[in-house]
């Protein structure tokens, strides 16, 4: 069983907000650099799985299972992922209120959670409202875990856009990145692959810069949730320099 996997959830209740393009670019980004990837489908447009199938088999690996059919099905599948030695384990999952089991599930599971937004009024309102639905679920209240928003098809001057910022910002909510409005996501899509692997296609690499602040939010996130100190458990004697206190998740 490794205690070292990362398991990522990209989620938001708005279809079209960009949780495929994300979680398939996130495991391109992965399985390059040489780790075991596996992307979960838990979605049931399968869209996962549609962009498997073009993906060319000569490609650094990406293992993509579909899981929307129970929330049992995907605790047993992540199981057999940590059993397997998987290094990183992403998971695409709508959060509408049909698939709240399978949410709650991969809430649970998960080390950090992804909202990709989009900047449309409508969707800024249903993102606010998943954003507020997100920090007070009941899992989220219990074991709460890192959260932060990418700006989809950003615009930054939208007067909605400052809106939505300013209320993140109180929430403490950070907006790890903005990636921009452009044909390379869905020309990378139609070919299973991710737009890492367009490294001679300019639109492509303007994208980098934002594609490394967010593996470097995952790779802080994680690596902090690690070094987090051991709760104390009454009666037992503390000192501060005691290895014993040091969790390892
Ligand atoms: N940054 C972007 N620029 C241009 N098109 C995008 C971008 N992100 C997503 N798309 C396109 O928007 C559509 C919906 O994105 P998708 O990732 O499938 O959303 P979701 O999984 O949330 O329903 C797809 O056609 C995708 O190629
Ligand atoms: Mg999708």
């Amino acid at each position: 069983m490794s205690a070292t996997t990362k398991k990522i959830l990209v989620v938001n209740s708005k279809g079209g907000s960009g949780k495929t393009t994300i979680a398939t670019n996130l495991a391109v980004a992965f399985a390059n650099q040489g780790l075991k990837v596996s992307l979960l489908d838990c979605d049931r447009q399968a869209s996962c799985l549609h962009w498997a199938e073009e993906r060319n088999a000569q490609a650094p690996k990406v293992t993509t299972v579909a899981n929307y059919h129970s929330a049992d099905k995907l605790t047993a599948q992540i199981d057999h992922e940590l059993d397997h030695g998987t290094d990183v384990i992403v998971m695409d999952v709508t959060g509408r209120h049909t698939d709240a089991a399978l949410f709650e599930a991969a809430l649970k599971i998960c080390d950090l959670v992804l909202i990709p937004m989009l900047s449309s009024s409508l969707d800024i309102k249903a993102g606010e409202r998943f954003v507020a639905d997100l920090m007070t679920h009941r899992v989220m209240r219990a074991t709460p875990k890192p959260m932060g928003v990418i700006y989809n098809r950003a615009n930054t001057s939208s007067a909605n856009q400052q809106r939505l910022e300013t209320l993140l910002r109180c929430l403490d909510v950070p907006v790890i990145a903005e990636l921009r409005d452009s044909t390379v996501y869905a020309n990378a899509a139609e070919k299973g692959a991710g737009i890492m692997e367009m490294r001679e296609n300019a639109a492509a690499s303007k994208e980098y810069s934002a594609w490394r602040d967010i593996m470097l939010w995952i790779d802080r996130r994680t690596a902090v949730r690690r070094e987090l100190p051991r709760p104390i458990q009454a009666g037992r004697k503390t000192t501060g320099s005691n290895p014993k206190q040091t969790r390892v998740s």
